[in-house]
């Protein structure tokens, strides 16, 4: 018997990653080649931005998906959410001229706000939220903050991008294949703070870490390459990362839905007190996922050098959070 179809929306749905995002959702690649999905766009209603969604969407339909049932554009986040499942929440106000890191915070804050609000009020009691657009971390927190009714863990950010970036880095310098990679993780902040971690990781039943042996590429080659590779990519192409980031966006819900069989992903998730980070705080943890939940992996221990990286990326997080306190629910 054919499946249910699932709801999912989309916001910022005309931008660069909506665009390689929304065929591969339609096309069965994060919920499942055998998932009906109803695509809910959002976009903000300026003329020149709902136009360009209709021009998406055209082409949507061009590709004529077995799998999608139904497509509407939406410029209010209420009818966008309208008993939605899984939210991905790419649309964000990104770094205008001038714009200082406080005043991107705030205009995102109030964005976050109304469509925390906007989930509360009108999603599926079980949606999942994946949050993209940046500063994602802080804006899930403040997503999840506006969203009362909503179980806290429904909402999570995206260190998906960082941990298959350090999956990359780690297959080139060990000189195997990033599929036979496991257990590794991205503690904290998707930005230059966050920690890639590869201590635990293991590549065909070999411990990573002693195959690379060497703490100087860790601290100054690794760790830099990893975390900066956004801006390195900003650079080289004169737009930030799409694809990869769309590709990102499609594993993390794919495994939070259909789950990780055992093996560790990196998620944001709102900490649960979890190696003393603070209860409530939107932070990448290693996690297994199972029957539609995660599960923030235990009992890592961490060393002088991972628990310095840590405090610094929750130093940061913790500002973030303190910056946009006086706009919270
Ligand atoms: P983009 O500018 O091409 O597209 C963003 C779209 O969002 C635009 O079409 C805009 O009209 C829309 N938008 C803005 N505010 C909106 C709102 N309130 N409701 C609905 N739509 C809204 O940007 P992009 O390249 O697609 O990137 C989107 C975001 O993702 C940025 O914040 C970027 O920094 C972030 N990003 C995050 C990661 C990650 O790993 N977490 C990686 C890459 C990019
Ligand atoms: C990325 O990691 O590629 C993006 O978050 C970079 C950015 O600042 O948009």
């Amino acid at each position: 018997m054919a499946k249910t179809p699932m709801r999912v929306a989309v916001t910022g749905a005309a931008g660069q990653i909506g665009y390689a995002l929304l065929f591969r959702i339609a096309n069965g690649d994060m919920l499942g080649k055998d998932q009906p999905v109803i695509l809910q766009l959002l976009e903000i209603a300026d003329e020149k931005a709902q136009k360009a969604l209709k021009g998406v969407m055209m082409e949507i339909d061009d590709c004529a998906f077995p799998l999608l049932t139904e497509m509407t554009a939406h410029s209010d986040p209420m009818t966008a959410f309208k008993d939605v499942d899984v939210a991905v929440l790419v649309g964000a106000r990104p770094r205008g001229p001038g714009m200082e890191r406080k005043d991107l915070l705030e205009a995102n804050a109030q964005i976050f706000t109304v469509q925390g609000k906007a989930l509360d009020a009108v999603a599926s009691r079980n949606v999942k939220v994946l949050v993209v657009g940046n500063p994602a971390n802080t804006n899930a927190y403040i997503a999840m903050k506006s969203a009362p009714s909503l179980p806290a863990k429904n909402f999570t950010a995206m260190l998906r991008l960082d941990h298959n970036r350090a999956l990359s880095q780690v297959a080139a310098k060990t000189g195997t294949q990033v599929k036979d990679i496991e257990k590794l993780t991205v503690w904290g902040n998707h930005s230059p703070t966050m920690y890639a971690d590869y201590r635990f990781a293991t590549v065909n039943g070999k411990s990573v870490k002693e195959l690379i042996n060497d703490q100087e590429w860790n601290a100054n080659t690794f760790l830099p390459t990893v975390g900066k590779r956004g801006a390195a990519i900003i650079e080289a192409r004169g737009l930030s990362s799409a694809a990869s980031a769309a590709n990102a966006a499609i594993d993390h819900v794919r495994d939070w839905v259909l789950g990780t069989n055992g093996k560790w992903t990196t998620m944001g998730v709102p900490s649960d007190g979890s190696y003393g980070i603070p209860e409530g705080t939107m932070f990448g943890f290693p996690v297994t996922t199972e029957n539609g939940e995660y599960t923030i992996v235990q009992g890592l221990e961490i060393d002088a050098f991972s628990q310095e990286r840590i405090n610094l990326t929750l130093k940061e997080l913790t500002e973030e959070r303190e910056g946009v306190k006086h706009l919270l629910p």
